[in-house]
């Protein structure tokens, strides 16, 4: 066991954990933020994105003990950012909220995209979103979501 220090959603958390304890658990177990999915569990899938430290990655790939001092960003505190807010919305509005098991990840992928490149082309949205498997109607929506985020920016 150790005691993680850690900032989740801008919250500071300290937890003791199991060394072999998985981020995902940690998050949807011992804090309670369900909205990150569990699919594949073996970092095929994309359902456990989260953001660390900027970065979107797979919780279920990444250790508690890995993210101490870290910044992890989830699904729940999405809307407290205007562009989280707003890609929240364009995925309402133009069908990018397909199966809803998918949606978490692919919304903190595409988060961590707008954040490092506001303003990206078609292929480094797909770039992006290639870790997000999705096998229901597709892709579409979801870059259309994410075009239409840039152009209430842009
Ligand atoms: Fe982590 Fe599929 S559950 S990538
Ligand atoms: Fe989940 Fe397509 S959004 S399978």
């Amino acid at each position: 066991m150790k005691t993680i220090e850690l900032k989740v959603n801008g919250i500071r958390v300290s937890r003791e954990v199991s060394d072999n304890r998985r981020l995902v658990d940690f998050l949807r177990e011992d804090l309670r933020l369900t909205g990150t999915k569990e699919g594949c569990s073996v970092g095929e899938c994309g359902a456990c994105t989260i953001i660390m430290n900027g970065k979107a990655v797979c919780s279920c790939l990444v250790l508690a003990v890995q993210c101490e001092g870290a910044e992890i960003s989830t699904v729940e505190a999405l809307h407290h950012e205007p562009i989280g807010l707003k890609l929240q919305n364009a995925f309402v509005r133009h069908g990018g909220t397909q199966c809803g098991y998918c949606t978490p990840g692919i919304l903190m992928s595409s988060k961590a995209l707008l954040d490092s490149n506001p303003n990206p082309s078609d292929d480094e949205i797909c770039e992006a979103l290639e870790g997000n498997l999705c096998r229901c109607t597709g892709y579409h929506p979801v870059i259309k979501s994410i075009k239409a985020v840039l152009k209430s920016v842009g």
